[in-house]
């Protein structure tokens, strides 16, 4: 049996990893999604299966999971998905700090610090509640501040590095003395510590942070909870909880990363810098002339394009412009231009926030281009659309070393025929810099909510044939 059950942990070991892999292209992310969820099952029915364990309990959090995972499924919608997520990390980490608090209950007074076979479960059971209280208390700072349930600015106050510093410190020393005493006194004094202490250390981590920056928290917390779920696979001696917990880990720590150098900013510039705890100015005043265009102008010259890309950003979520611009968009194929949708890595604010909201609009899938793909051709295009998108245009990231996102990759619709940039006025992004994009001779203002824009240049695609 205990053969069946591991060649049971391999196969959907292999389903995860084989999922993964399909999650990775927009085309095959749904069937990805099905085949890591079969994996899962085949996961839980092999533990199921060990001798001894007694199920009852088991079940009934199975079945209580599945109704609250389904509903939740059907009612969230897309635009809450980070929040959502966050939910999950937490639920995740406070799962691992459990395991390790009933293990070490379990075992208390039963651990002999000279033997080395104890070591493991030992720095298991502290890493598990360390992880996973941090991950429990971040997780529900990062939802409370995406669902606007606290004000998501940045806090910060002097001296917050050199306490978060300390706290680690404290944290270590709590670790030492948990696992070179474990049986005594002590050591149970150390553990509860550092239960409390952890999940302090959560919410100080993480209010810090910006909630703009907040999808890049995310994704770190997933892989913390990815963490605290080896931790516990080594405590209880699970290999599918080990490599499963392993895959979250290493995809959370390399979605953070894609996140942080699309921004061109590290890692330690997002956790620590305060980022958007002022609010966002005008930055760097820009000279020049702007030059406005009414949606029946720009109709004209949309007419005539060829080739035609659309360039959607935070705007777009925020106008729910999504189904208007696709609608746009099949009239300029019917109209003889050949279409595209360029997405930026970190355009909106959260991962793929612009290929949900396509998809949605049944955008099809080889009409999305990606930004390493277009800029090649960029200078080929004749109109360029961008739809309330603003720093992952700008220019200034090229050209302009002062800028502070001097360096970050961009999709270069400047350097394309002619540009039209949907907006309601100059303000700034997300950055709060201001953009030369706007002021280049090839650029044209189309000031309004994208949506109306988009809607009038459908009217007038329709009116006119
Ligand atoms: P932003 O630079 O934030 O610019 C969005 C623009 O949309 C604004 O300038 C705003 O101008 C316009 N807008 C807002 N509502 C609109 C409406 N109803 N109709 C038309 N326009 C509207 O957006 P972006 O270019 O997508 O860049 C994303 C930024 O967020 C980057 O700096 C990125 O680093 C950051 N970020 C992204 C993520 C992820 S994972 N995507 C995570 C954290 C941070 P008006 O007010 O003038 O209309």
């Amino acid at each position: 049996m205990n053969t069946f059950i591991a060649i049971a942990y391999i196969v959907s070991a292999v389903f995860f990893i084989y999922g993964l892999k399909m999650l990775s292209k927009a085309s095959t992310a749904a069937k990805g999604n099905m085949v890591s969820a079969v994996g899962m099952g085949i996961a839980v029915v092999a533990t199921l299966l060990i001798q001894g364990l007694e199920f009852q309990w088991i079940l009934v959090g199975v079945v209580i999971g599945s109704v609250i995972g389904a509903i939740a499924a059907v009612r969230v919608p897309m635009t809450s998905m980070p929040e959502f997520v966050a939910l999950f990390n937490g639920s995740g980490g406070l799962a691992s700090l459990l395991v390790g608090w009933s293990e070490y209950h379990t075992n208390f007074g039963g651990y002999d610090a000279s033997a080395e076979s104890t070591l493991v479960p030992l720095i298991s059971i502290f890493l598990a509640i360390l992880i996973g209280g941090v991950t429990f208390t971040g997780s529900m700072i990062a939802y409370a501040k995406l669902a606007e349930r606290m004000n998501s600015r940045a806090i910060v106050f002097s001296g917050q590095q050199f306490v978060n510093a300390a706290i680690l410190a404290a944290l270590l020393g709590l670790g030492i003395v948990f696992c070179l005493w474990p049986d005594s006194q002590l050591a149970y004094g150390a553990f509860l510590a550092a239960v409390v202490i952890s999940l302090g250390f959560g919410v100080l981590s993480t209010i810090p942070i910006g909630g703009a920056d907040m999808p890049v928290v995310i994704s770190l917390l997933n892989s913390y909870s990815g963490l605290a779920a080896c931790a516990a696979g080594f405590i209880l001696g699970n290999t599918v909880l080990i490599v499963s917990g392993s895959l979250v880990g290493a995809s959370g720590i390399i979605l953070t990363q894609i996140m942080c150098k699309a921004m061109n900013r590290s890692l330690g510039n997002v956790l620590f810098s305060g980022f958007g705890a002022a609010s966002a100015g005008g930055g760097d005043e820009e000279e020049g002339d702007v030059k406005s265009l009414s949606a029946e102008d720009a109709y004209f010259v949309l007419e005539a394009a060829s080739s035609v890309v659309f360039v959607p950003g935070y705007g777009m979520a925020v106008a729910q412009a999504q189904h208007a611009v696709r609608e746009l968009g099949k009239l300029l194929e019917e109209n003889g231009a050949e279409v595209k949708y360029a997405v930026h890595p970190v355009a909106g604010r959260m991962p793929g926030h612009m290929n949900v909201l396509l998809a949605e609009a049944n955008v099809p899938y080889e009409q999305l281009v990606e930004m390493d793909d277009i800029n090649p051709i960029i200078e080929t295009v004749d109109v360029c659309i961008v739809i309330g998108a603003n720093d992952v245009v700008n220019p200034a990231a090229r050209e302009n070393e002062k800028s502070p996102i001097y360096g970050m990759p961009v999709i270069n619709v400047d350097l394309a025929r002619s540009a039209f940039v949907l907006k309601r006025s100059m303000a700034s992004g997300f950055a709060g810099i201001q953009n030369p994009l706007f002021y280049k001779e090839n650029t044209r203002m189309i000031f309004g909510d994208a949506k109306a824009t988009i809607t009038a240049l459908v009217d007038q695609f329709k009116g006119k044939n």
